[in-house]
């Protein structure tokens, strides 16, 4: 079903994610000091956040994206991850920032942090907007997190509901009528 009795509600305003996207901006920046970065963009979910963030960091950057499937259409992991699309170049010896729209499972996280290590980038760090620790299935950390939620979907911001939403200014909990 789609329409009618889906709700939103605002979970993180716009000027709150403009606030911590610097703040996070300010510490990645801090970290590298005087060092090039490349960050990965986890397509699609993290492009908006990716462009909001790179504007805000003081280095020599490079990006390049990697597209994966872990969700359906809808709501429940499949848990089985898929990549889409590879990366355009090597990232052997770089400072590597992979930039997520959300932790959940660990799910997805887990598979790329296993695809990219083996291609022995210098450092690899992850960097999420959102993290909703409670819903782990594996074990992994973001090392720059911009909010931690509750257990409840969100879209927004980059974040869908079945491709749907992304656009949005705020971070909303979405509400779908019982099937
Ligand atoms: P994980 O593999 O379960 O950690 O899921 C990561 C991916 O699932 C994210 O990159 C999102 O695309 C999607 N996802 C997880 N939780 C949400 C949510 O609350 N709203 C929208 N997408 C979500
Ligand atoms: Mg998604």
């Amino acid at each position: 079903m789609s329409g009618g009795q889906e709700k939103l509600k605002i979970l993180i305003r716009r000027a709150a994610i403009q606030k911590r996207v610097h703040e996070v901006a300010v510490q990645i920046t801090k970290d590298f000091k005087g060092q090039r970065i490349h960050l990965i963009g986890v397509l699609k979910g993290a492009c908006i956040f990716l462009s909001d963030l790179v504007r805000e960091i003081s280095l020599e950057t490079s990006i390049d994206f990697m597209a994966v499937s872990s969700y359906g259409k809808g709501k429940q992991s499949s848990g089985q991850v898929r990549l889409l699309k590879d990366l355009d170049s090597s990232i052997q010896g770089l400072n590597v920032i992979l930039v997520e729209d959300i932790l959940d499972t660990g799910l997805t996280l887990s598979y790329l942090l296993r695809v990219l290590r083996q291609r022995k980038p210098k450092v690899l760090r992850v960097a999420a907007l959102l993290d909703k620790p409670s819903r782990r299935l594996k074990e992994v950390k973001g090392d720059y997190v911009g909010f931690t939620i509750p257990n409840e979907f969100v879209v927004g911001y980059g974040l869908d509901y079945g491709e749907r939403f992304r656009n949005l200014k705020d971070v909303c909990v979405l509400s779908l009528p019982p099937e």
